[in-house]
């Protein structure tokens, strides 16, 4: 009996069909971008944008505000591969096959990733429409996109203390005090989905010592990490969480905040890319 082609090799082939599409483009950091946030790849320069659909692969995002495109490029002159949309656990992929982008943008050779979601806000000081970052994760979804059979050149029991890159993380607030656009800094949960929580449940991930909720992220996060990538990343606050605010919740409202932030998501961000690269180029991952 053969066995099944390792995710890696997979990754590996999806990776070479995509660089045949764009020659001499070779990314060093990778970007996805949550619901509403996609608009940033407007800023990319030289853009070579890749259907999700023809790549083999990709699962399909099929949640408004997520286009589903591959887009190749540069940002703040950084080459850049960045996934306007993804897949989510609650479309019902498997977390193996939500995070296969993760793998096959580790197969282009980024060496750092940078993760953007819509969340609730839980903190008490923190308001819709602030961004944060993020500093630590609970992985609340119940499950792990590292389950099943080992994955060639990945850890079996990947370290996750510093998962949040230290140094990625200060890039974030020293970009932030370069262009003026306030930041916080807090834990994200990610759930399942797609009901969001009820007040109770917030409560409880209040004491849990969430600070944000949402629904997707860290399994991007802990398939990057399992691969030697540095990751960081902003929560852009949609809502007050169930139970905090005043009204009911609907992902419309969740679009609508992410549009009114995003000029600051898209001046912070290309200030922490051409930031981190450096950082790059000065210490290679390890
Ligand atoms: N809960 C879960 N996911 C979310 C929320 C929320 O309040 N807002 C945006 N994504």
């Amino acid at each position: 009996m053969s066995a099944p082609a390792d995710l890696t090799e997979r990754a590996g082939r999806s990776a070479a069909a995509i660089r045949t599409r764009s020659p001499g483009v070779s990314p060093r950091i990778g970007l996805v971008l949550g619901s509403g946030l996609g608009g940033l790849t407007d800023c990319i320069e030289g853009a070579l944008r890749i259907p999700y659909e023809e790549i083999d692969g990709f699962p399909e995002p099929g949640v408004e505000g997520h286009a589903g495109e591959l887009v190749l490029g540069e940002l703040g002159g950084v080459p850049c591969v960045v996934m306007r949309g993804r897949a989510h656990l609650y479309e019902g992929h498997s977390a193996r096959l939500a995070t296969f982008p993760v793998r096959v943008l580790a197969e282009l050779g980024i060496q750092a990733l940078f993760l953007s979601n819509a969340a609730g806000a839980i903190n008490p000081d923190f308001v819709p429409g602030d961004l944060m970052i993020i500093r630590d994760h609970l992985n609340l979804t119940g499950t792990n996109p590292l389950v099943g059979p080992p994955v060639s050149g990945e850890p079996r029991f990947p370290d996750m203390t510093a998962a949040w890159d230290v140094e990625l993380r200060s890039i974030l607030r020293e970009a932030s005090n370069e262009t003026g656009v306030p930041l916080q800094e807090g834990v994200y949960a990610a759930l399942l989905g797609p009901s969001f929580e009820t007040p109770a449940e917030i409560r409880m991930l209040g004491k849990l010592g969430a600070d944000a909720v949402g629904m997707s992220t860290v399994p991007e996060l802990i398939v990057a990490r399992a691969r030697g990538i540095r990751c960081f990343g902003v929560s852009c606050l949609t809502n007050y969480a169930a139970g905090l605010g005043d009204a009911a919740l609907d992902h419309e409202e969740v679009i609508a905040t992410t549009h009114r932030v995003a000029k600051s998501f898209r001046d912070l961000l290309t200030a922490a890319v051409t930031a981190a690269d450096r950082c790059l180029t000065a210490a290679p991952s390890g």
